[in-house]
């Protein structure tokens, strides 16, 4: 029976913590640092998930069998490689690999330089430069900080004054630390994640998700980490399918394979079905969150043995259930923006509730933790009623300062 550590303390760690708590071949779960939500299924160990040298004088010390890493800070800091070098399995690209999400540049190079289809794009690293650039570019447009900055890093400016302020503050005043920024073409269209298993060449693809980015209902207010998320999705077609896995996923995997920073972990895609077909908006190196937490509910194989087929170059068994499920974040009031935290929660004890940013207080309760708190999934036979039950879900949560939208997943049933 195999001990497996995961690092980590959101809802996509939740979500991997309770699918491994399902394996037949796991003993025992640890999570690195984990939260109160999965401590009820893992042992929390207090490393935070950056913190290479403890993560791996851990893991030798306890007879680790496998390390999942789920976060992209962790990732961009080595810790595959660390535990690689340490003789450790890892389940997670190593941080040269990692850049395909943590450098929207090398992304951008890449796609360019292989012809994956992706919006038109200029990098800057002079503000004057790139101020002068929109402005003899129409609107909207779309500027990302070159760098991780937790979901939050993108502005989609719709006038010349949004545009100066995100610009001065990711040139000028280095809001995400200093760096650049890649100005793209605006594109329009549903978007939809498509993560991948990737081991070298080989790509399985897992169901696809949609995440709702948006803070409030109608896909309104500021870009977040992500506010809701459904699978599978009916809008991908047959057609659509093929192309996003054939033209996009596979050519990707290979093209890092070539450029010498071979891939092996979770390749997430995040596409954009546009009236020019489909182009990718961003990639990811891990597990989208809340993405996972749709997914892996989903997956009837055991996720042991998937990790270890990734890890070992076999072929993984994916065997997923045809239900539908719809999971809404439960997050602070004031997110993606400022917020307080340590407000109690009452009524958070199912097990379809992951918890994104909860711990327990110095008087033993469960509190708020973070900008996204917790995540309501329901199952259902359609989408229409896992909403439904997802909303009721969230309405048995009682707590202050929290906000959810109530329309995830509503554009694809609702005609
Ligand atoms: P990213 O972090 O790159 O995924 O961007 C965050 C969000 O900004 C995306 O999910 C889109 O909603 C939006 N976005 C990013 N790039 C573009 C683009 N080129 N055109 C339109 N919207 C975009
Ligand atoms: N849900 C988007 C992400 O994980 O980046």
């Amino acid at each position: 029976m195999a001990k497996v550590l995961v690092v980590g303390g959101g809802g996509r760690e939740h979500a991997i913590v309770h699918a491994l708590s399902k394996s037949s071949k796991v003993s025992e779960i640890y999570a690195a640092p984990g939260n109160a939500g999965i401590a009820k299924l893992a042992t929390c160990v207090n490393i935070k998930d950056t913190n290479v040298s403890n993560i791996v004088a851990f893991a030798k010390a306890e007879g680790i069998d496998l390390v999942v890493v789920g976060p992209e800070a962790a990732l961009a800091v080595g810790v595959v490689d660390a535990l690689n070098e340490a003789g450790i399995k890892a389940f997670g690209p190593t941080k040269a690999a990692t850049q395909i999400e943590s450098s929207k540049s090398f992304a951008k190079e890449l796609m360019a330089k292989y012809n994956i289809p992706t919006a038109g794009y200029r990098t800057f690293s002079d503000y004057n430069e790139a101020l002068a650039y929109v402005k003899v570019n129409s609107l909207p447009t779309v500027l990302k900080y070159d760098g991780l900055a937790a979901g939050k890093g993108v502005v989609v400016a719709t006038t010349l004054e949004m545009a100066d302020e995100a610009l001065k503050d990711m040139l000028l005043d280095d809001k995400f630390g200093h760096g650049r920024v890649v100005i793209e073409e605006y594109l329009e269209g549903p978007e939809f994640s498509f993560m991948c298993l990737v081991d070298n060449n080989k790509v399985y693809p897992l169901e696809m998700a949609q995440d709702h980015k948006r803070a409030y209902d109608n896909d309104m207010g500021p870009n977040t980490g992500g506010m809701g998320a459904y699978s599978p999705l009916p809008f991908i077609t047959e057609e659509d399918y093929n192309y996003a896995l054939n033209e996009i996923m596979i050519p990707t995997a290979k093209a890092m394979v070539d450029m010498g920073v071979p891939f092996k972990g979770v390749l997430y895609g995040g596409l954009m079905k546009t009236k020019k077909g489909i182009k990718v908006i961003e990639f990811n190196a891990r597990f989208g969150d809340p993405e996972t937490e749709v997914v892996l509910p989903r997956l009837e194989s055991d996720i042991y043995d998937v990790f270890m087929s990734i890890i070992d170059g076999n072929e993984p068994l994916l065997r997923w259930s045809d239900c539908y499920t719809i999971g809404i974040v439960l997050a602070s009031k004031g997110y993606p923006g400022d917020y307080e935290k340590e407000f109690v929660i009452e009524g958070a004890d199912s097990d379809d509730i992951y918890h994104m940013g909860t711990k327990i207080d110095d008087k033993g309760n469960l509190v708020t933790n973070g900008g996204r708190v917790l995540f309501a999934v329901a199952h259902g036979a359609s989408l229409e009623e896992a909403n439904k039950k997802a909303n009721l879900l969230v309405d048995s949560i009682k707590c202050d300062n929290l906000f959810h939208r109530t329309d995830i997943g509503a554009k694809a049933y609702k005609k």
